[in-house]
């Protein structure tokens, strides 16, 4: 029996975050149930972050309101909660019934931290603490990321000791997994191993256990189409969950730099594919998972030509 590798699919929200124009709620919520048909195990349908800060999410409520649970199947449904306030609209009465998990995030990038969450990384993580004290007691799973993990759009490269630092603390706090992002697509097989290897050894120096039991995440972005190798190189290593988009959208809109809009996830596409050729199973069904890509690009498209 091939060996089982978890995929989630954060298009509804990496995704269209970073699109200039705000996509209708109804085709957030299809694009949503066109990958619950897909066989990924999770989808990260929404952001509770301030509607100031992206004003593209700032519908999560409508959008998980209208995701009949009964009808969607098996995938963890995830939101992005930042803060306090998010947990509090997260747990509100119509958004708390469709979801199963929050994902907290800091960085690895002191820089990136402030200009993503106006905070410094040691303050984003004592503002997690009563967020995971509730999403505990909200019976949630919790996902933490960290972002920058290769290289940050303002510092540049990130040593790995320093991703290890910030993993360390967050795991203090208990999460179920930690997401390693690499927010700008930096990385190679190399300085992806690298990372990896200083998370492991710092997480669980002996059973490397945060790895095998799937609790170590890699989400990358797809600048220099070499986030494939990176996938092979992190099954290698031990990597057993990962992170794509459909249609390859995505990007942190604070990851932008002058004349350089954030680049889009791997596409969830390529990542599967990927997979499977390298010899592992996924239970994604690539021709619905072709479809919900064509919808997300049809959706995407309509709202760049009204943007213009
Ligand atoms: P702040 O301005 O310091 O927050 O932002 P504040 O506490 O001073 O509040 C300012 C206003 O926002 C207040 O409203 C709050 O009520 C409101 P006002 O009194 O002015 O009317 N507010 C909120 N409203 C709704 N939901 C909330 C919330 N919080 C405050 N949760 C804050 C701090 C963290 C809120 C802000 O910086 C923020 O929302 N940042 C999120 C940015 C973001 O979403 N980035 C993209 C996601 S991360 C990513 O893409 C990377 C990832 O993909 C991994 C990778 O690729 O590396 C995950
Ligand atoms: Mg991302």
């Amino acid at each position: 029996m091939p060996e089982r590798v978890r995929i989630t699919d954060v298009s509804p929200r990496d995704g269209l975050q970073n699109e200039a124009g705000i996509i209708p709620t109804a085709e957030k919520v299809r694009l949503v149930e066109l990958l619950c048909g897909t066989g990924v195990d999770e989808i990260e349908v929404t952001s509770f972050v301030s509607p100031k800060w992206v004003p593209q999410l700032g519908d999560a409520t409508e959008v998980l309101r209208a995701l009949n649970r009964d009808a969607r199947g098996t995938p963890v449904f995830s939101v992005l909660v930042p803060n306090a306030k998010g947990m509090e609209l997260a747990r509100g009465g119509d958004a708390y019934d469709a979801i199963d998990k929050v994902a907290v995030f800091t960085a690895a990038s002191e820089t990136f931290s402030k200009r993503n969450t106006n905070a410094t990384i040691a303050e984003t993580v004592e503002r997690f603490r009563p967020v995971i004290t509730e999403a505990v007691d909200s019976r949630f799973a919790i996902r933490g990321y960290i972002s920058t993990v290769i290289a940050c759009p303002f510092e540049g490269p990130i040593p790995p000791a320093q991703v290890a630092r910030v993993a360390r603390m967050l795991a203090t706090l208990g999460p179920d997994e930690i997401d390693l992002g690499d927010t700008i697509g930096a990385g190679t097989p190399d300085t992806v191993k690298a990372m990896l290897g200083a998370v492991a050894d710092e997480l669980a120096p002996d059973e490397r256990e945060w790895m095998s039991h799937s609790q170590l995440t890699l989400h990358l972005h797809d600048t220099f189409g070499r986030a494939a190798d990176c996938v092979k190189a992190a099954l290698d290593f031990g990597i057993r969950s990962f992170d794509g988009s459909v249609a390859g959208l995505g990007g942190c809109p604070y990851a932008s730099t002058p004349g350089r809009r954030a680049p889009g996830n791997i596409s969830t596409e390529l990542l599967v594919k990927t997979i499977h050729d390298a010899g592992y199973e996924t239970g994604v069904d690539m021709e619905r998972l072709a479809e919900a890509a064509a919808f997300a690009r049809e959706i995407v498209a309509k709202s760049r030509g009204s943007v213009g």
